[in-house]
């Protein structure tokens, strides 16, 4: 019988997931800033990939702390999630919807990161990885403040289209 897989196991699983995703989501952010049209959006995206590339870092200071390699592995969630983000940008190129648009899937990808990033912290708690849980509580910060500033530019946004739309 194969050996029982553990939380342990499931830890260092879900970290191959996310540290996967972020380094997905590093090359995806310069091609998403480059698409926004607003010069604030750019600007969101261009903070968020130097902060993502912070996270990349502390997620292979959190694999040195459990003793395992650095590796990723391939999540499916993540690429679905980057794929519509890029079906957006090409569908509403040139147009008015344009930024919205690219708000919108940078969101989901947020949330997806909050999720993992909360379920991670919880598991390093029982598992007494205290600095790892000070790490992943970092990143998780990161991602929720980047998901509010994401709902400002949004509504920022949408309050200029209706002024010019009266
Ligand atoms: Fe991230
Ligand atoms: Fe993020």
């Amino acid at each position: 019988m194969a050996k029982e897989k553990t939380l342990d196991d499931l830890f260092y699983d879900t970290l191959k997931d996310i540290y996967y995703a972020e380094r997905q989501i590093l090359k995806a952010l310069p091609k998403m800033a480059r698409g926004a049209q607003s010069a604030e959006l750019k600007a969101a995206f261009e903070k968020h990939k130097e902060q993502t590339q912070g996270q990349v870092e502390r997620l292979q200071q959190v694999f040195e702390i459990i003793g395992k390699r650095a590796q990723g592995k391939t999540c499916e969630a993540i690429e679905g999630i980057l794929a519509e983000g890029e079906e957006v940008m090409e569908e509403f190129k040139g147009t008015t919807a344009l930024d919205a648009g690219l708000i919108s899937a940078a969101q989901a990808v947020e949330h997806y990161e909050i999720s993992r990033y909360g379920t991670l912290k919880t598991w390093a708690q029982t598992l007494g990885y205290k600095e790892a849980v000070k790490l992943l509580d970092a990143t998780l910060q990161e991602e929720g403040q980047t998901d509010q500033d994401l709902t400002k530019l949004a509504v920022a946004n949408s309050n200029k289209k209706a002024t010019k739309a009266a």
